[in-house]
């Protein structure tokens, strides 16, 4: 399973991959924004996650669509982003993503989420996406709101981040298919 964007490619991960995620995803300022990630991330960890998400994605009905972000220009793994938790029968699912510091603010984040909800909408069938987002992630609940995601309420004290110990308030956002009709025509046009 393969996605491309103009400037991206979304595809499954691979063993090689793992000293691009390492540098990533073994970044502090990412770490402790995600809910399970450690810190510090070792190659093993990379290893762990890695092997993990190949053999979901062998299943047949797979419960979780991970995609590593590949920078066309670069040929490198500069994130990854997720359709997972994913409930057939209710037509639901939660995602979820990160991108390499270096890499912040050029939209590639926004690009990729484009390509993933066209995914889960329009071929895995889901009709909302939930997202929960720590309430002091400034920049994950900007991106949210350009998604066109509503926030929905506020869970007190929900999740601890693995990487810094912290408990974190949740913004609990959800996007429905027909939201996302009608936002991703005035994103396309930016
Ligand atoms: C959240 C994250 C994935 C955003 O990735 P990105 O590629 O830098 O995002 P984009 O460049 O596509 O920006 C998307 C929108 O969010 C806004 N945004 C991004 N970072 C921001 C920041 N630090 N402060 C305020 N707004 C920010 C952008 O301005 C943009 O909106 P705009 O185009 O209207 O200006 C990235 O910051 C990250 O990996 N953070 C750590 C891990 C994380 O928080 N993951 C999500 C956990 S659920």
């Amino acid at each position: 399973m393969q996605l491309e964007t103009k400037r991206l490619i979304l595809r499954e991960p691979k063993i090689k991959d793992w000293k691009d995620i390492v540098e990533g995803i073994g970044d502090y300022d990412v770490a402790k924004m995600m809910v399970s990630v450690p810190y510090p991330y070792a190659k093993k960890d990379a290893l762990w996650f890695i092997k993990l998400k190949i053999k979901e994605l062998k299943k047949k009905e797979p419960n979780a669509y991970l995609f590593f972000i590949e920078l066309k220009s670069e040929k490198k793994v500069i994130g990854a982003i997720e359709v997972f938790k994913i409930d057939r029968f209710h037509g639901t699912g939660e995602t979820g993503s990160w991108i390499n510091k270096k890499y912040w603010r050029n939209g590639y984040i926004t690009e990729a989420k484009i390509a993933l909800n066209d995914f889960a909408f329009n071929k895995i069938k889901l009709r909302r996406l939930d997202s929960p987002i720590f309430k002091d992630n400034i920049a994950s609940n900007a991106t949210q709101i350009k998604m066109g995601y509503v926030l929905e309420g506020v869970m007190r004290k929900v999740h601890r981040s693995k990487a810094t110990g912290k408990i974190h308030d949740i913004n609990m956002y959800g996007l429905l298919k027909e939201d996302w009709k009608k936002k991703r025509i005035s994103l396309i046009k930016e």
